[in-house]
């Protein structure tokens, strides 16, 4: 572990309790009971839960105190092409709320990002809070969800995609039986990223101090499973409404099965979904329309391109004539510098002076994974562009067909 900060340090196994219940200080919650810390807990990895501390008056004094934390744990990203590429999941990030402002996550992300670039993980990925705390670091949004809303009872059309069967499991099961499913379909998609084990118990438990209700199930096809479904619920007057936390599937007839099971469901007014994909519309599905609603657009996956050669190198590209990329990194020096970017790939150009087009590393994570078009990056400001022919190759080369970016992991 790289630490080059002196109020930042890899906390010890018996420090970790402590830095979750910072973290939830942070966000207004509660500090754990022993139940609580036993989900919960599950998620640190041995070497990679930061702390930042500082000197504050104790007992006449002054004594070393925890004031910020963040962790992070190994996955893979499903880039375009399919690769998955080895990346920082960073989570739980927090500092006492007495204590912001004065530069701890500041301390807490350099020395994270320098980690994470130590261990040879080419991206870090992230949930975030509020907006305006990430770019600074170089994250920049590369997958965005919807807010969707979909009556109970909403019948599918007769012939709408389906078949195979839907079956509730129990929680004991789904620890086990989700997972498998999950790691087959985790990098199907662009923008997918495997799901570290010790995720699980909190997800399926909840990550409060009580536990949950969490309702499961799985969709069984010709070759086994192959989709799932965790919801919780939300007592409503007029009906209950499912608040989908997660629904993956490997193919339209598997997912069309899995929202016919939740909108069929009985004393439910509502289904609704957090972040699904930009391109799930289930009014396609619906018999009527109108019973579908989409209600809000929003920020999911904030990537961080901490390798950008490596990260330029492990996707595919369109076909277009090469463009010469300026990118600046003012955290990790070695990515900053200039790229010819072709269909085989990136290559490294010395002369910076000669590029077509320039950004910065957060705005290059917003076109990596297809979100984004370079054109549109270039019309709102985020990219600079010195030959205006390069725009459109730009595009050419950074585009993925058919294929809308999207995660669906929150952590
Ligand atoms: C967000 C949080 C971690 C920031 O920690 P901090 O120690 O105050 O951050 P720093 O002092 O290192 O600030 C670094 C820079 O980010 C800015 N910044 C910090 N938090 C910000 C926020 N929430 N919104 C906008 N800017 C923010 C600071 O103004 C500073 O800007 P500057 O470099 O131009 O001076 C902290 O406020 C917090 O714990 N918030 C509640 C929990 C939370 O939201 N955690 C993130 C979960 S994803």
């Amino acid at each position: 572990m790289v630490t080059d900060h002196p109020r930042v340090r890899v906390l010890e196994p018996d420090e970790l309790r402590a830095s979750t219940d910072l973290f939830r200080t942070a966000v207004h919650g509660t500090p754990l009971d022993d139940d609580g810390w036993r989900r919960g807990g599950s998620r640190h990895v041995p070497g990679r839960t930061l702390g930042a501390f500082e000197d504050l008056p104790a007992g006449g004094g002054t004594a070393a105190e925890l004031v910020g934390t963040a962790m992070s744990f190994p996955c893979r990203t499903a880039v375009p092409g399919g690769a998955g590429v080895d990346t920082a999941a960073v989570s739980l990030v927090g500092v006492r709320p007495d204590r912001t402002r004065r530069g701890h996550l500041s301390a807490l992300m350099r020395t994270q990002l320098a980690d994470v670039a130590a261990r040879g993980e080419v991206l870090a990925t992230l949930r975030a809070s509020e907006t305006g705390i990430y770019g600074r670091f170089g994250y920049g949004i590369a997958t965005r969800g919807r807010k969707v809303r979909i009556r109970a009872a909403a019948a599918l059309r007769p012939d709408a995609p389906g078949g195979g069967t839907v079956r509730m499991v129990p929680l004991d099961r789904a620890r086990t039986e989700l997972p498998a499913v999950a790691e087959r379909l985790a990098l199907q998609r662009t923008g997918g990223m495997t799901r570290f084990g010790r995720w699980w118990p909190a997800f399926l438990e909840g990550y409060g101090p009580a536990a949950e209700f969490r309702g499961t199930a799985v969709h069984s096809g010709p070759d086994g499973d192959d989709g799932w479904a965790v919801w919780t619920v939300d007592a409503g007057d007029g009906g209950d409404t499912i608040r989908v936390l997660d629904l993956h599937a490997a193919d339209a007839g598997a997912s069309a099965e899995l929202w016919r099971f939740l909108l069929g469901m009985d004393l439910v007014a509502d289904v609704t979904g957090g972040l699904r994909p930009l391109d799930e519309d289930l009014s396609l599905l619906l018999a009527d329309p109108r019973e579908f609603r989409v209600e809000g657009l929003a920020d999911e996956t904030w990537l961080r391109l901490v390798d950008v050669p490596a990260a330029l190198g492990a996707r595919a590209w369109g076909d277009a004539a090469p463009v010469v990329l300026r990118v600046h990194d003012r955290l990790l020096p070695a990515n900053d510098g200039a790229v010819r970017i072709g269909p085989d790939g990136p290559k490294p150009v010395e002369d910076t002076t000669a590029a077509d087009l320039e950004c910065d590393v957060d705005a290059l994570a917003m076109a990596y994974l297809g979100d984004r078009r370079p054109s549109e990056l270039v019309t709102a400001g985020w990219w600079r562009a010195h030959d205006d022919a390069a725009v459109a190759r730009a595009d050419t080369l950074f585009a993925t067909p058919g294929v809308v970016p999207w995660c669906g992991t929150f952590f």
